[in-house]
C-alpha cells in the first residue's frame, strides 16, 4: 500500500491524532500541505526558524526552498532577513508559494516596523506578521492597530501574535474586533499547555511551535528515544511530527543541511495513538527561555 493509502486507512480508521484530540488536519500531509487559517487563507504546515541562522544565511534558506520548505520564519531582531529575502528571490520558487513570517518588536510602532521589515525583506508584503511578545503592561492594543492598518494596506497578508496568553489574545480581540491567525509559542512533548490547545482551536487560531527541537537539549529523552526506534526516526523528526499530528506548524531551525534535510523527511510515518500519549505525558514545562509564556 503506497503511503497517500496508508495515510487515508489511518484517517478512515478514525484514528483522532494528538492522543485523542481532534486534529485540525483533515487531509494526508506532505512539505506542501497547509493549515486552514480564520481568515480563508492557508499556511504551510512546517516553516524554517532562522534565529540564529548565522551560517551562510541566505545559502541555507535558499537551499531549504529548494528542498520544500515552503514557510520561513524571521524577524526585524534576528538579523536575517536582508538574506531571506534574497534567499527567496534566487531560490527560483514563486514568490506566492513562499510564506514569510516576521515580526515587529513589543516596543516599536508595529506599523512603521512592518514597513522598516518588508525593506529589509525586499518585498512589497509579508503573509503573516507577528507582534512578537507582548508589552510589560497591558495586551500591546496600539501595537494590534499598527499591524491591522498595516494589513489593511496589504503589507501584510495576515497578522497574528507571539508568546501571547488566552486572556492576552481575549484583551486585542475585545479592543479591536480582530482576532490574530497564529500564536507562535514556544511549544514541544516537554513544554506545552492542554489549556491553551484547546483555547486556540476553538476560536481558529493555529499555533506556531517555536524551539520545536527544544534547541537539541532534550533528544536524548528516554521516551522520545523509544519512540523514535519504533518508527525508525531521529528523536528530532519525532518532536516535528508530534507537532503536524496536534495541527500545529513547528519552526525548526538548523545551520546544517543535513538538519534542514532531516527536519522535512517526517511525511512518511504516522506516531501511533498510544505513542501520542506517551509523548504527551512527558509534559514538563519545559522551556529553554527558563519559563513558558503563557498557562
Ligand atoms: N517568537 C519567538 O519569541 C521565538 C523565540 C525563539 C525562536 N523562535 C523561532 O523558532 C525557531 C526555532 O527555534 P530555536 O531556534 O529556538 O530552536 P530549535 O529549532 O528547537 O533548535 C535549533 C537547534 O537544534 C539543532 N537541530 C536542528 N535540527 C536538528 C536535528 N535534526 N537533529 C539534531 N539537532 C538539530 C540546530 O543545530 P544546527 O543549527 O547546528 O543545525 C540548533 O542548534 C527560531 O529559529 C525562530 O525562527 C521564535
Amino acid at each position: 500500500m503506497n503511503r497517500a493509502r496508508r495515510m487515508r486507512r489511518a484517517r478512515a480508521d478514525g484514528e483522532a491524532r494528538g492522543g485523542g484530540r481532534a486534529s485540525q488536519l483533515d487531509v494526508a500531509i506532505d512539505s506542501r500541505s497547509t493549515l486552514p487559517l480564520r481568515t480563508g487563507r492557508s499556511m504551510p504546515v512546517i516553516g524554517l526558524g532562522t534565529w540564529q541562522l548565522t551560517d551562510e544565511t541566505a545559502d541555507t534558506v535558499e537551499e531549504a526552498l529548494r528542498r520544500g520548505y515552503r514557510m520561513i520564519d524571521t524577524s526585524g531582531d534576528y538579523g536575517t532577513q536582508p538574506a531571506v529575502g534574497e534567499a527567496a528571490r534566487r531560490s527560483g520558487v514563486d514568490r506566492d508559494e513562499v510564506f514569510l513570517v516576521t515580526k515587529v518588536e513589543e516596543d516599536e510602532d508595529a506599523y512603521e516596523s512592518t514597513r522598516r521589515n518588508l525593506g529589509e525583506l525586499g518585498g512589497e508584503r509579508a503573509d503573516l506578521v507577528l507582534i512578537h511578545r507582548p508589552p510589560e503592561e497591558g495586551a500591546g492594543v496600539e501595537l494590534w492597530e499598527g499591524l491591522i492598518r498595516a494589513k489593511e494596506e496589504g503589507l501584510a497578508t495576515d497578522i497574528g501574535v507571539s508568546n501571547y496568553t488566552a486572556d492576552q489574545i481575549d484583551e486585542l480581540v475585545e479592543a479591536t474586533g480582530e482576532t490574530p491567525v497564529v500564536n507562535q509559542v514556544e511549544w514541544s512533548p516537554f513544554g506545552w499547555s492542554p489549556q491553551l490547545l484547546d483555547y486556540c482551536r476553538e476560536r481558529g487560531i493555529v499555533i506556531q511551535a517555536y524551539s520545536p527541537l527544544t534547541r537539541a537539549r532534550r533528544l536524548d529523552d528516554e521516551t522520545l528515544a523509544e519512540v523514535a526506534a519504533a518508527y525508525g526516526k531521529t528523536p528530532a523528526q519525532v518532536l516535528l511530527r508530534w507537532n503536524l499530528q496536534m495541527g500545529i506548524a513547528p519552526l525548526p531551525k538548523a545551520n546544517r543541511w543535513d538538519h534542514v534535510a532531516e527536519n522535512l523527511d517526517v511525511f512518511d510515518f504516522e506516531i501511533g495513538e498510544a505513542h501520542m500519549r506517551e509523548l504527551n505525558e512527558v509534559n514538563e514545562r519545559f522551556s529553554v527561555l527558563g519559563s513558558l509564556p503563557y498557562a
